[in-house]
């Protein structure tokens, strides 16, 4: 008989329920191995279409496309066997229609295996959540900062620094709670209003840039390792990862042309992971 036991995924379901409970860790993944490293450590990956930014040295996300989302989203469910997985729906794959959207997010799941989309929007894609979740497929949704509309926001600003602003970002919160979503990410949005929309709403809260009291927050991988070249301001990078690829990177050319290379022959097989 077998001994081997798989690791079960974390679920929609699960993440729902940990409204006003234990933090939910989330991060950001684009790649199979980075994704194995993280895996342990969070309840949730999202390929974001921050990938656009991050993996291909975009301007905006507004390049992305469903087949670059779908690539990565694959990726990273074959490098992760605990974490769920969410993929970001990329501009122009879900604003049309909820029919279109459905079938976009259908492609998603069965070309990566991911449990979930994720898209940004409030009250205006309320309609196409309640469409998407009343036939199996579950959505996280993202209010406040949403980087697909820059250009019509005029850049990533903060959301809801004047009151007169929250009442609106509110009502989105709201929309997308009762259309069915099972969190919502809430972006770039001025501490106190992220509270509000906490307390007010009865799905999990996802914060970036947001407020500490958030049900759980997300960061973007790259920018926590200390690989961006210029991460947002809130972001606190746990690790200098570019200073190390930079020494690695020296270290290894100072090898090459001292010729203190290791002998190679015989020694094609691979290690053992880590
Ligand atoms: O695309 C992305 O990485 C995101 C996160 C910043 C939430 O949407």
């Amino acid at each position: 008989m077998s001994v081997h036991s798989k690791t079960r995924r974390i679920t929609v379901p699960e993440i729902r329920a940990r409204k006003g409970g234990d933090p939910i860790v989330s991060l950001t993944s684009y790649h199979a191995h980075t994704a194995r490293y993280v895996d342990p450590y969070v309840d949730f990956l999202l390929v974001g279409d921050s990938l656009g930014m991050v993996m291909y040295g975009m301007e905006t996300t507004l390049g992305v496309t469903l087949d670059m989302m779908i690539a990565h989203g694959a990726a990273v469910m074959r490098g992760t066997e605990r974490a769920l997985v969410v993929v970001d729906m990329p501009f122009g794959s879900y604003e049309e229609s909820p029919p279109e959207a459905f079938r976009n997010a259908v492609r998603i799941i069965k070309e990566t295996g991911c449990a979930a989309v994720k898209m940004e929007g409030g009250a205006r894609i309320a309609d196409t959540i309640h469409y998407l979740t009343e036939r199996g497929i579950p959505v996280m949704a993202h209010i406040g900062l949403t980087p697909q509309s820059t250009n019509v926001m005029g850049g990533f600003k903060t959301q809801g620094r004047e009151e007169s602003e929250w009442a609106a970002i509110e009502a989105d919160a709201q929309a997308v709670a009762d259309a069915g979503a099972f969190a919502v990410v809430v972006e770039g949005v001025a501490e106190p209003l992220a509270a509000r929309i906490t307390r007010q709403i009865e799905i999990p809260t996802i914060g970036i840039g947001a407020s500490p009291v958030c049900d759980g927050q997300i960061l973007v991988l790259e920018d926590m390792l200390g690989l961006s070249p210029k991460p947002p301001k809130f972001v606190r990078e746990f690790a200098s990862l570019g200073a190390q690829i930079a020494g690695a990177a020296e270290a290894y050319a100072d090898a090459v042309r001292n010729r203190s290379f290791p002998a190679q022959e015989h020694t094609y097989g691979m290690k053992k992971a880590k």
